[in-house]
């Protein structure tokens, strides 16, 4: 089944959340501010920024950050994720994200929007192809306990 397109003010607002999420970002290492935003079945929206490290391998991106204040607010279904960054061109998500995004939100449409006009705009799918996921550990559930996606 085709996931159904996402309307202009859904999408402004996934934007304007992400925009905002931005400003708190904490990057003091690498300065480079990230936020992002997802909208889940539900229609409710959760944002996050990028929060570094001193130990520099902890730090946990702005796509990450605002999957986990949804699946913590109990919203397991994506269907967008925006992420913004205060650059000319847009930002892709990292292949950690994909993979976390792949979890909660297989159908989900990623947009990448910048301080310009451009963007990018892809579902998950193609962002990552062949990708490793719950299906892949099926056989090893308990019978009864259905994966996800
Ligand atoms: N970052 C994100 O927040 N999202 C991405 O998709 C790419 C990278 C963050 C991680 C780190 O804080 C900074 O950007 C530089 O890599």
């Amino acid at each position: 089944m085709k996931p159904s397109p996402l309307n202009s003010i859904v999408r402004r607002r996934l934007e304007q959340a992400a925009r905002r999420a931005a400003r708190a970002a904490y990057a003091p290492y690498s300065r480079f501010r990230v936020g992002a935003s997802v909208l889940t079945k539900s229609g409710r929206i959760f944002s996050g920024c990028n929060v570094e490290n001193a130990a520099y391998g902890l730090g946990l991106c702005a796509e990450r950050a605002a999957i986990l204040a949804a699946v913590s607010a109990g919203e397991r279904d994506l269907r967008a994720v925006v992420v913004y960054t205060p650059t000319p061109l847009p930002t892709g998500p990292c292949g950690a994200c994909r993979q976390v995004i792949a979890e909660f939100g297989p159908g989900a449409l990623v947009i990448s929007v910048c301080d310009s006009k451009k963007r990018l705009e892809a579902r998950l799918a193609e962002l990552l192809p062949q990708r490793f996921g719950p299906k892949d550990l099926y056989r090893r559930r308990r019978p009864g306990v259905r994966p996800r996606g």
